[in-house]
């Protein structure tokens, strides 16, 4: 087994915390407000300000340690500062940091593992290419594959889908409000429906087969509009959309028509990658060897910005330099990423994850069975959702309800973030190494800051 079981890599006791936010958190915050871009978000949801991490917890600047749900939004999946990775990346960081392109050990150490790892058909098969770090930049590089190799421009994406915040990757994401100032994207970008049998009120089967007829229509009617499609680019489970799993059928559908219409699938696995479902891949749930996947976040092992497409070697048609980007040879993110990979696989944690996830979830679920408000507990392994509602059974206004949750959980101690279009999902995505007995405790905590904000809410408080 490599480096520390799981149970040896948080700090003891968490969560334990004061009266929060307390006067060092609350005074960098204040200089935050007063120096920092307006921009800055994630602090308007909880405000803390971080000091220290271990595993599945982290400390504030006033010693307050809190169990975190959160993971850096899926990039800590084998826990903050693993000391199996960290110190692989201590003695590169040590030795070189960056050389573009060239070889080292670390890079082609990792493309070999990620190639082993990738999902169905693309395992042995499959080539890597690094540009810039973000997963942002991982979709660019996957748009311009996929227009490279079909020489179309038109993309196909879907309702409630988010994949990054540069131009193309905005492009695919749904959500009008963030991209709205920036028009025009790129043009030729179809939003077909995802499959979301809660929201739509639908059988799975149905959300299925109405969502597949637009993508058929868009991509093969002669009449559908997209006139040269270049691919299709989906979220095996949506993430920002609020852990939305659609049903089986889905992707083996997109599988169809993509092959029908000799266009790559390029699966988005940026969240929903490295284990985060208990598969190492989204994909795998649904057995679909898509052509390309889209990777970042949890790669760079404990929290180095790293970005990979790997795809099909089919497509592996660029001449040299003809994708490129100075960040593409960070050494020690790929040390790390390799390790994370290595250390998931030494302790077993995609079982773990699948198993801890449904506990996790059959909480939620327990809580769900007489709550009006918990209205949909979704997920696979530790990629986890659980969809409020209003009084009126509506999705739209139960935003406030999850800020409370969100809030309670804060002042006792568990971190933990949210989800959809109308933020009425309660997210969670906690390390795979979270121990069951921290996922005990913190369950605890959700599940009475679920109850406490119910009993607010129905006593019209
Ligand atoms: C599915 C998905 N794709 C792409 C991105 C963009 O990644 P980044 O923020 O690193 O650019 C995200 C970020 O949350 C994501 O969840």
């Amino acid at each position: 087994m490599v480096g520390p079981s799981i149970h040896e890599l948080h700090f003891d006791g968490a969560p334990d915390v004061g009266s929060v936010p307390g006067p060092k958190t609350t005074r960098l915050l204040q200089k935050q407000r007063e120096i920092d871009s307006a921009a800055v978000s994630y602090p308007e949801n909880i405000p803390i300000a971080f000091e220290e991490a271990k595993g599945a917890t982290i400390r504030d600047v006033d010693g307050n340690t809190y169990l975190d749900f959160f993971a850096g939004i899926g990039v800590l999946n084998v826990g903050h500062a693993n000391p199996y990775v960290m110190e692989a990346m201590h003695k590169q960081a040590d030795k070189l940091v960056h050389t573009v392109d060239f070889p080292t050990e670390a890079r082609l150490d990792l493309i070999e593992k990620l190639d082993a790892i990738a999902p169905g058909n693309l395992a042995g098969n499959s080539k890597v290419v690094f540009g810039g770090p973000t997963g942002s930049d991982a979709i660019e590089a996957s748009i311009k594959l996929a227009k490279y190799n079909t020489e179309g421009n038109g993309l196909v994406a879907f309702r409630n889908a988010y994949h990054g915040a540069t131009s193309g990757a905005m492009s695919l994401t749904a959500n009008k409000k963030f991209k709205a100032p920036y028009t025009p994207l790129l043009p030729d970008v179809v939003h077909a429906p995802y499959p979301y049998p809660f929201q739509q009120a639908k059988d799975p089967e149905e959300a299925v087969e109405d969502a597949l007829a637009e993508v058929r229509a868009t991509v093969l009617d002669p009449y559908g509009g997209l006139a040269n499609p270049a691919g299709i680019f989906v979220e095996p489970i949506q993430g920002e959309g609020g852990i939305v799993v659609p049903p089986q059928g889905f992707l083996s559908g997109l599988r169809d028509i993509a092959d029908e219409a000799k266009i790559p699938l390029v699966v988005d696995e940026i969240q929903a990658g490295l284990g985060r479902t208990g598969e190492w891949w989204g994909s795998d749930h649904f057995n679909v060897t898509p052509d390309v996947i889209t990777t970042a976040k949890a790669l760079g092992g404990i929290g180095l910005p790293l970005s990979a497409t790997i795809y099909h070697e089919d497509l592996d048609t660029w001449g040299s330099g003809d994708h490129a980007g100075t960040y593409r040879g960070h050494v020690p993110a790929m040390e790390a990423g390799l390790r994370s990979i290595e250390y998931i696989e030494s302790h077993d944690l995609l079982a773990y994850a699948r198993d801890l996830g449904e506990y996790i979830r059959s909480r939620l679920r327990e809580v769900g069975a007489d709550n009006s408000f918990l209205a949909d507990v979704r997920g696979r392994g530790l990629f986890i959702g659980a969809e409020f509602v209003d009084e009126d059974g509506d999705v739209r206004n139960a935003g406030d309800f999850v800020a409370g949750i969100q809030q309670r959980c804060y002042e006792n101690g568990v971190l933990v973030w949210k989800a959809g279009q109308y933020g009425n999902v309660l997210r969670l995505l906690p390390p795979l190494v979270l121990t069951d007995a921290q996922a005990e405790v913190g369950m605890d905590i959700i599940v009475d800051a679920i109850e406490a904000e119910s009993s607010d809410r129905a006593a019209g408080a």
